[in-house]
């Protein structure tokens, strides 16, 4: 009896455990993270189409300082690519390499160096389900390495 009631509890504890982990997997808040390589570790990210607001999380896990190493999170219609990553280069840091009022931005983070994080949340309605959407780094030279498939599903 003693020993059921031990697994009982041991149960209920990790139960316990479990649940801020299973919390934190909500389909409308994905992560992405740059280094020092100038790569993104992912190169597709979808949310589904039921989300209503979707939060993209962006953390530099290098070292290096975001004047030589720098990283955002840009996304754009997958045709609008070059010309976003065009505007972008002339930018400047300091407009976190997005040129200003350039609506061909569909969402972006600001630059992050090495150790920082950036996070931007944008309604879901603004992207349709099946359209071709691509993400890159606009920090100049970064976009042929950094960039992926974005998805609505
Ligand atoms: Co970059």
């Amino acid at each position: 009896m003693t020993r059921m009631r031990h697994l009982a509890a041991a149960a209920t504890l990790l139960g316990a455990l479990a649940l801020p982990l299973y919390a934190h997997a909500d389909p409308c808040k994905l992560e992405i993270s740059g280094n020092d390589q100038m790569q993104y570790d992912k190169q597709e990210l979808s949310a589904p189409g039921t989300c209503k607001e979707i939060t993209v999380t962006l953390h530099h896990a290098g070292k290096l300082p975001k004047e030589a190493m720098g990283h955002n999170w840009v996304l754009v219609n997958a045709a609008d690519f070059a010309a976003v990553a065009n505007a972008g280069m002339s930018a400047g840091l300091a407009s976190n390499y997005v040129a200003a009022g350039d609506k061909r931005v569909l969402a972006h983070t600001k630059i992050v160096g090495g150790g920082e994080s950036d996070s931007v949340t944008f309604p879901a309605s603004i992207l349709k389900k099946g359209a071709e959407y691509k993400y890159l780094c606009t920090f100049p030279g970064h976009n042929a390495l950094m960039h992926g498939v974005f998805k609505l599903s």
